[in-house]
């Protein structure tokens, strides 16, 4: 798509001599109020260079810039050179971008195949999969979607919680109180139970500790039937974790989760010890980050076993072998900031120069309205429970108002989920907030079922509009564009328009709110277009150019919506 605002500094650069071409670039803004013009350019700068008034400056570039064949009109306001684009440029661009290159407008290939690993999700087996997975789950699947868009290569990894020593307390409890037929009937439910009650009757029983301290032991030598529970635990638990991901149509290609590493951890203290890194600290090793203002990482236990980050780092020294990232992106909780920069320093430690490109994607906590989650309090809502009762919901809603769709339970899903996911998306990533039901269930104001609606009146459009209309409508080449010159019209264009930077914005930011967002605007915008606008008309050349714009914001909005994990009904 023609770049406008590269074309500007262009022309702006044959006038300025005192700055350079980047700097020009980055000086020329997008206004506000459209009102000041599709792009301004400031000239305080200018002024104190050329020792002149900015009004001056500003005065002459306009009449220099007057007869410049981009622009519709061109306007010195106070320092400020206001530039409108010719209307019928920027509509023809727009149109012919987003209907010629359709699903994949708003990509790019900037990414030119570099590798990037995205790593969301990764509950922790034998545990709830609560309300508080949902964030990593659908911002970590949205940034992906984002980075394959940019034309980066991506693998999508689940690191699951899948080792530690808490499975040495599972295995004793289902020996002691397990049944089968309970964890096949509801394995997360029923492990929970063993694990809870675990460590009640460990407060009194001083031996069940020990007991599970030589079964997690035996299971990181390989006991036979250690490993079979554990295994086990890890498929019954993955069968549940599956259901959620099918209902949010989220998958993966890797699932090499914490046990993964269990047997590459020999690599990670002999690393640390050749350089030095590791300290002995009551029989346990550890480095000392003292000098960075962090406290130590505490890499072997007395015993041996290791830990948590001790994973970490044998999963990212593997990654970079197995993958050679380019990036290594990790959709993980604020909570866990400390644990990510100090594995991250260790990596840098190490002397590897790729530390810098692990980056940890930290977002805020969720809470529940009578407190903070606790799975032992019981204080918990399971994100399999939230959406199936949205997509309950949804369907109540489809039937009173008497929704038009030929598929009422595909529809009651693709609107429920997207309910759920967009209002997840919608916020700054790295703000707390709190679970609340109503919130969830509402789908008035700007929530993805508006999205989603809005998408469905425009595909409606395009059906009553005809075929051969559509078809025209498709081809904006030949189209009488001036149809589209109104101001809702217009707007509407200018947000397609920035669609392309919207989503490089979002993937430098991995930021997926500011898709999100924009594709509010964008809706809103269509709605209003479609009320001051009468499209449908008997005149065929009008009733052709709005289509063209109708279909357009159809496929900018689906294309968000995509980003975003959501579908995008034709009809509902
Ligand atoms: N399983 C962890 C949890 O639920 C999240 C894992 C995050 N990823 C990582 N590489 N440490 O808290």
């Amino acid at each position: 798509m023609q770049n406008f605002k590269k074309q500007i500094a262009g022309k702006l650069e044959e006038h300025i001599t005192e700055l350079s071409g980047a700097e020009i670039l980055n000086m020329v803004e997008i206004p506000q109020e459209s009102s000041m013009g599709d792009y301004a350019f400031p000239c305080f700068r200018l002024a104190k260079l050329m020792r002149k008034a900015p009004t001056a400056i500003a005065k002459e570039l306009a009449e220099k810039l007057e007869g410049c064949a981009l622009f519709g009109k061109v306007e010195a306001v106070n320092a400020y050179v206001n530039m409108f684009i010719d209307k019928e440029i920027l509509l023809r661009t727009v149109l012919t971008s987003a209907l010629g290159e359709g699903d994949r407008f708003g990509g790019s290939d900037i990414g030119a195949g570099r590798k990037v690993i995205v790593e969301y999700s990764s509950p922790n087996i034998a545990k709830p999969f609560h309300i508080g997975h949902i964030r990593s789950t659908v911002i970590g699947n949205a940034i992906n979607n984002i980075y394959a868009f940019l034309g980066y290569d991506t693998v999508r990894i689940n690191h699951l919680g899948d080792y530690g020593t808490q499975f040495g307390k599972l295995i004793v409890a289902y020996r002691k109180w397990g049944k089968k037929e309970d964890v096949e009937q509801a394995p997360i439910k029923t492990l929970l139970e063993y694990y809870t009650r675990f460590h009640d009757e460990a407060e009194t029983d001083e031996g069940l500790a020990d007991e599970a301290r030589l079964a997690f032991s035996k299971l990181e030598q390989g006991g036979a039937e250690e490993t079979g529970l554990w295994q086990w635990f890890r498929d019954e638990s993955l069968k549940e974790f599956s259901r959620v991901y099918k209902l949010l149509g989220i998958d993966f290609d890797s699932y090499a989760g914490e046990s993964f590493y269990s047997d590459k951890m020999g690599r990670v203290i002999d690393a640390l010890t050749d350089k030095g890194l590791l300290e002995e600290s009551d029989g346990a090793l550890i480095v000392n980050l003292e000098e960075w203002d962090m406290p130590p990482a505490l890499i072997t236990k007395k015993d041996g076993s290791t830990l948590y980050i001790t994973r970490d780092i044998a999963a990212a020294l593997y990654r970079k072998d197995e993958y050679s990232f380019h990036k290594n992106l990790y959709i993980v909780a604020s909570q866990q900031n400390l644990h990510f920069r100090q594995w991250i320093k260790i990596i840098e430690l190490l002397g590897l120069d790729w530390a810098d490109d692990c980056v940890h994607i930290p977002f805020g906590l969720v809470s529940l309205e009578d407190g903070v989650m606790s799975t032992r309090a019981g204080r918990v809502v399971f994100l399999e429970d939230v959406l199936n009762r949205a997509i309950e919901r949804t369907r109540e809603i489809v039937k009173e108002k008497n929704v038009n769709t030929d598929n009422m339970d595909e529809t009651a899903r693709q609107v429920g989920i997207g309910a759920v996911i967009f209002q997840e998306l919608s916020n700054n990533r790295i703000k707390d907030y709190v679970f609340s039901w109503d919130k969830i269930l509402n789908f008035e104001g700007e929530t993805g079922p508006y999205i989603q609606y809005s998408h469905a009146r425009a595909s409606s459009l395009v059906r009553k509009g005809g075929e051969p209309t559509a078809a025209a409508a498709g081809r904006p080449e030949s189209l009488d564009l001036s149809y589209l010159e109104p101001e809702s019209a217009f707007e509407l264009a200018k947000l397609i328009y920035r669609f392309p930077d919207i989503v490089l914005e979002a993937g430098e930011k991995y930021e997926p709110s500011i898709v999100a967002r924009h594709v509010v605007d964008i809706a809103q915008a269509f709605n209003k277009f479609y009320h001051d606008e009468h499209i449908l008309t008997d005149n065929e050349a009008e009733k052709t150019a709005k289509l063209s714009l109708v279909l357009a914001a159809k496929q900018t909005i689906k294309n968000g919506l995509f980003l975003l994990g959501i579908e995008a009904p034709e009809r509902m």
